[in-house]
């Protein structure tokens, strides 16, 4: 559909909904197939419509300090947890089965820059669950924006169901939002498409898992549950704070229902989780509690929970998420750890004392530890050596260690490396443990929008992963799903599964199937060969005036936009002596601005070197990132490879030249030498946030931390 006619709809949307007063600012994001006329709106100009803070301590209040429509908006503050934010109960107004487009506005008040999300809440306590609708990055300085998106309420029989605003980050944001709009969408009704099976794809290869709810057991998306997936992992509904929500009360009703079911329909159970930092009840391990009633509270729930489901279930997440993110002494696995409640509570032993209690309680479950973004390297060692030194200081029993299995929750996104997944997998197998993916969904696109390039490289992607599960096989338990169809996901803005949300198989979906044929068939969305270049010999003076040395000396353009605003682009060219290497740039249609306190949202550019051109698909110590602004204000990452750095930059109307000096450290620079190399240009937009990233060689926009896609600077003319 023209965005047109998408404009067209969406604004007879607003309008007929309030009259006619609306000024729509932005574009609309999302695109309605049409839309019915009864359903909810709230413009705020006589009460809050029914809004209430979702965490309790937030303050909602009537503002007229700013309004989207109209005089007033709702005033949200005082939030300190990401999901904290108004929600509105709207069960009322929908109907089982049917596609509603849910859109609100929103505008930032605090911190300077944020990411709102918009999204959904069906049941309570246990039965609960939770998708995210629509998500933007948004700044003080965007004013209005509108999230919006669709979602089908597959079951309205909790009788609770809400739409909220929520960070998706930690940050506490403070925000206007106005005119709230709920929406009956006609949409296509779900046929199940007749597709092989793709558990019978990988029968005896491994199990292959989706996610469920307590009311989720019954329609066509269960049908689709049984058709290709042989366990399942309750999505929300066996976590702590759904289990034992309040001391000492175990709810286990809803889940032993949704767990006979499936177990009848032949699906295996996987447990998820026994502990973890979030979706945790405050009272278990709040801020000053000793470490004894800690213990007492981990362990008591964990025996609990995993002896009430011994036997039903195969597996268990018995700790999630304890590692922090990138550790920097990841050998050091106790100083790797999350400082959570539980850590703070009971100190790094936590980890050992629920393995035991959950053991003690299930001896014959698989136990394992699950945690995310564990493709990163220094993680995943962080989590190898923990794993390690548990394992070894516990006498195996029956031939079994304390952790039976890493659980790789795999979140990921299209340009993920999948090289560094494959190492990790390979680390983890070495200790003699088993693996499974647990979570696995690939973010592509946005606003609930995917592009037929976009579904291409994200089936790319599916495919490269499937391809390395199935070669280590032997030693992978489980692949799971984090969803089934794109619009139900935690995710849904980032359209990351197999089955978009009318239930048809997406090009993810083949290329889970089967990956071989599917990279056959789209080698021409594979990555390209490095692009070339030389550098010539000779020590400029690093002034910022383009000295006759640089004449003649071969000239890149960098001009690959990696964002859909095609912003500031250059020209770089590079000399080099027995020390340095020298790079010279020029800038052209940039705004010059450094508003931004983000120095990579500033007009700068970006120097990548790969010394000894190893592209490796996470940093070495040879491997660094260079940045300088207009202003020639120089921040590098790691910041270890600041030493020795000098640069110069001049600024004339929206163009800019910096000249660069950066030290070898780690080669003896000769002729013929290859080193791997790239340029990017940060263009930002006149309001200070970045609205284009320009790049010579490296499409994946992964250069900070992987190497593998720059380009080849060779050192000529000595
Ligand atoms: C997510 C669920 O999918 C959402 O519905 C809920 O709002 C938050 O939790 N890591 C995990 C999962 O281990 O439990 C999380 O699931 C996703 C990240």
């Amino acid at each position: 559909m023209k965005k047109s006619t998408l404009c067209a709809i969406v604004l007879t949307v607003l309008f007929s909904a309030c009259a006619g007063q609306k000024v729509v600012k932005q574009e609309p994001v999302q695109e309605p197939v049409g839309v019915a006329e009864s359903g909810y709106a709230q413009s705020f100009e006589t009460d809050n419509g029914g809004f209430f803070p979702r965490g309790g301590e937030e303050l909602l209040t009537l503002s007229t300090e700013s309004a989207h429509s109209g005089n007033y908006s709702l005033k949200v503050e005082n939030r300190s947890k990401a999901w904290h934010g108004p929600s509105v109960r709207i069960e009322q107004y929908l109907e089982q089965g049917k596609e509603y487009t849910l859109s609100l506005w929103v505008k930032l008040i605090s911190p300077n820059a944020s990411q709102l999300q918009l999204s959904t809440q069906v049941g309570e306590g246990n039965a609960a669950s939770y998708s995210n609708i629509a998500r933007a990055d948004i700044s003080t300085a965007s004013g209005w924006l509108q999230l919006a998106g669709t979602y089908r309420y597959d079951n309205t029989s909790s009788g609770y169901i809400t739409v909220y605003v929520e960070s998706s980050t930690d940050a506490p944001a403070s925000f206007y939002i106005d005119d709230v709009q709920v929406s009956e969408l006609i949409s296509a009704p779900l046929v199940l498409e007749d597709l092989p099976p793709l558990k019978a794809r990988y029968e005896g290869t491994f199990l292959i898992g989706n996610v469920i709810a307590p009311t989720g057991t019954s329609g066509q998306r269960f049908e689709l549950l049984k058709k290709h997936f042989n366990i399942l992992t309750a999505e929300n509904a066996m976590k702590p704070s759904s289990l034992q929500h309040d001391k000492g009360v175990f709810t286990f009703e809803d889940v032993d229902k949704m767990i006979d079911t499936v177990r009848a329909e032949g699906f295996k159970v996987h447990g998820h989780t026994l502990a973890w930092h979030q979706q945790s009840s405050e009272w278990m391990n709040y801020d000053g509690i000793s470490r004894d009633e800690a213990i007492d509270n981990l362990v008591t729930h964990a025996k609990t929970v995993a002896g009430h489901f011994s036997g039903k279930v195969i597996s268990w997440d018995v700790l999630n998420e304890a590692i922090v993110d990138n550790p920097q002494h990841p050998t050091d696995w106790k100083a790797s750890l999350r400082q959570s409640p539980w850590y703070k509570a009971i100190g790094p032993d936590y980890v050992e004392i629920v393995f035991k209690a959950a053991r003690e309680a299930d001896p014959e479950a698989m136990l394992y530890y699950n945690d995310y973004n564990l493709d990163n390297q220094n993680k995943s060692l962080a989590v190898y050596s923990m794993v390690k030194d548990i394992n070894e200081r516990n006498p195996q029993v029956n031939g079994r260690p304390l952790i039976d299995g890493i659980g790789m929750q795999g979140h990921y996104v299209t340009n993920t490396n999948p090289t560094n997944v494959r190492l990790s997998i390979e680390r983890f197998i070495s200790l003699g443990v088993e693996v499974s993916i647990t979570e696995l969904d690939i973010q592509a696109g946005s606003n609930s929008q995917l592009t037929e390039k976009q579904a291409l490289q994200q089936g790319i992607a599916y495919a490269n992963l499937f391809k390395i599960f199935k070669e280590y096989a032997q030693h992978i338990g489980r692949v799971t799903l984090w969803g089934l169809e794109d619009s139900s996901s935690w995710r849904a803005a980032t359209n990351p599964l197999l089955f978009d949300k009318d239930l048809h198989a997406k090009p993810a979906f083949y290329a889970a199937s089967d990956p071989e044929r599917f990279i056959a068939q789209n080698e021409a969305l594979l990555p390209q060969d490095a692009k070339r270049v030389d550098a010539r010999y000779g020590t400029p003076t690093i002034d910022g005036a383009v000295e006759s040395l640089w004449n003649g000396v071969p000239s890149v353009n960098v001009d690959q936009q990696l964002m859909a605003w095609q912003g500031a682009t250059g020209t770089a060219q590079a000399l080099w002596d027995d020390s340095n290497l020298y790079v010279l740039i020029t800038v052209t249609g940039a705004e010059l601005n450094k508003a931004n306190t983000n120095a990579y949202e500033q007009d700068s550019v970006e120097i990548f070197v790969d010394e000894n051109n190893h592209k490796t698909s996470f940093y070495e110590e040879d491997d660094g990132q260079f940045r300088v602004n207009f202003a020639n204000e120089a921040t590098f990452n790691p910041a270890s490879v600041a030493g020795g750095f000098v640069s110069a930059a001049t600024v004339s109307g929206k163009s800019y030249t910096v000249e660069i000096k950066i030290p070898f450290k780690h080669i003896q620079p000769a002729d013929g030498t290859e080193i791997g190399y790239d340029i990017q240009i940060n263009g930002a937009s006149a309001s200070g946030i970045r609205q284009s990233v320009a790049i010579w060689n490296d499409l994946t926009g992964n250069g900070y931390q992987d190497t593998s896609g720059y380009g080849i600077l060779t050192l000529t003319a000595k």
